[in-house]
């Protein structure tokens, strides 16, 4: 059993009494969500993880999608992963839900299938870290666990006046030894979900409902007036932008060119247009792209009109998409990872959100030509 380390920031603070008013209002005015029906632990585990770095409204059809798909922990196990992708086709960051199945996999075979219930053995899955551990375990098995996600770190902020940088990965520490000591040991799976409702519905990062919230009498940044000025998050350095020339590229039998992307790293195993990234921006594009095609496929193209721009940011990267129509000259036998494919077939494969716009713009393109 872990030591429990008392943190100093609940001196004086009436738990108890938190506990009641926080669930209390939890019980009454909580959002009725999908993954609020059930307590599977597996149901519960897909929602935490579509729920991190995705907002609860884009997530429901998510979520209720695939589950009508992977209804069970085994079938996600067995899943063929280019089927997983397209479920989750759109919601980003994909090494999730790789890490997902992998994990599911591991319960498969380590644990007969049951989602573990102990914060070491859960811990242990690919991609479970300690939020995710302490969300599924609180939640499903009512484990006492903290579940200390960036919106309850600015909930706690505020509360207990931490003016730590929740940037700084160690800061989460701080946050999770006094969510720790406050978790009601009696539900604690109505006090974490709360905590996290109230982030949600009151204690939002603009402009909190102060006026209107159930714990205001604890929170010790409203009664110094400074709940805006919390939590305290330091930018972290500018984000690098690569400049990418893409290319719709058709045949005469209206097949586009697509290519699936390396099976590790960014975007790993999704398909794409074919892009690479540009030495210069503007001039001298088109010709970059054909000595590309030239190079990697041994393809010759006529490559036409611009059509237009497309910015995408990842948490650490943003691409500047230059995109092109063209024509496939040469004849090409598709592979495994490089197909032709027409906008039919294409709905079958997965992409990231960035080549589904740009999948869009060919439907447009098509449209257009006579
Ligand atoms: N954010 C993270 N987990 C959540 C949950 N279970 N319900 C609502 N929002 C969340």
């Amino acid at each position: 059993m872990k030591q429990q380390v008392r943190s100093p920031y609940l001196n004086d603070f009436e738990i108890e009494r938190f506990q009641s008013n926080l669930i209390d209002w939890y019980k009454e005015n909580h959002r009725k969500l999908p993954w609020r029906k059930t307590r599977d632990p597996y149901k519960i585990w897909v929602s935490e993880v579509m729920l991190q770095q995705t907002r609860v409204d884009t997530v429901i059809p998510y979520f209720n999608h695939f589950i009508d798909q992977f209804p069970t922990l085994r079938s996600l196990a067995e899943a063929d992963e280019e089927k997983v992708l397209k479920a989750w086709e759109g919601l980003g960051y994909y090494s999730r839900i790789r890490n997902l199945q992998t994990a599911v996999k591991e319960v498969c075979e380590n644990y007969n299938g049951q989602v573990p219930n102990t914060s070491k053995e859960i811990s242990k899955l690919k991609g479970v870290g300690p939020y995710t551990a302490g969300a599924i375990l609180s939640i499903a098995y009512n484990v006492p666990a903290p579940a200390v996600d960036g919106n309850v770190m600015r909930v706690l902020s505020r509360i207990l006046f931490i003016k730590e940088d929740i940037a700084k990965a160690k800061t989460r520490t701080i946050f999770e030894e006094a969510a720790s000591e406050m978790i009601s040991i009696s539900d604690p799976s109505s006090f974490n979900q709360a905590l996290m409702e109230l982030g949600a519905l009151i204690c939002t990062p603009k402009s909190p409902a102060c006026l209107i919230c159930p714990v205001q009498h604890y929170c010790r940044a409203f009664s110094e007036g400074l709940q805006n000025e919390l939590p305290i998050k330091k930018k972290k350095l500018k984000i690098k932008e690569i400049d990418i020339g893409a290319i719709i590229l058709r045949n005469k039998q209206g097949q586009y060119l697509i290519h699936k992307r390396p099976n590790e790293g960014l975007l790993a195993n999704l398909w794409e247009f074919p892009n690479t990234p540009l030495l210069k921006r503007g001039k001298g594009s088109k010709e970059e792209i054909a000595r590309f095609l030239e190079k990697e496929w041994g393809i010759q193209a006529k490559i036409g009109d611009y059509i237009s721009n497309l910015d995408h940011v990842f948490s650490h990267l943003k691409w500047n998409i230059q995109i092109f129509e063209g024509e496939l000259l040469s004849s090409f036998e598709s592979n495994e990872r490089t197909k032709l494919v027409t906008l039919e077939e294409m709905e079958a494969y997965p992409f990231p959100v960035s080549h589904q716009k740009i999948r869009k713009l060919a439907i447009e393109v098509v449209k257009e030509t006579p």
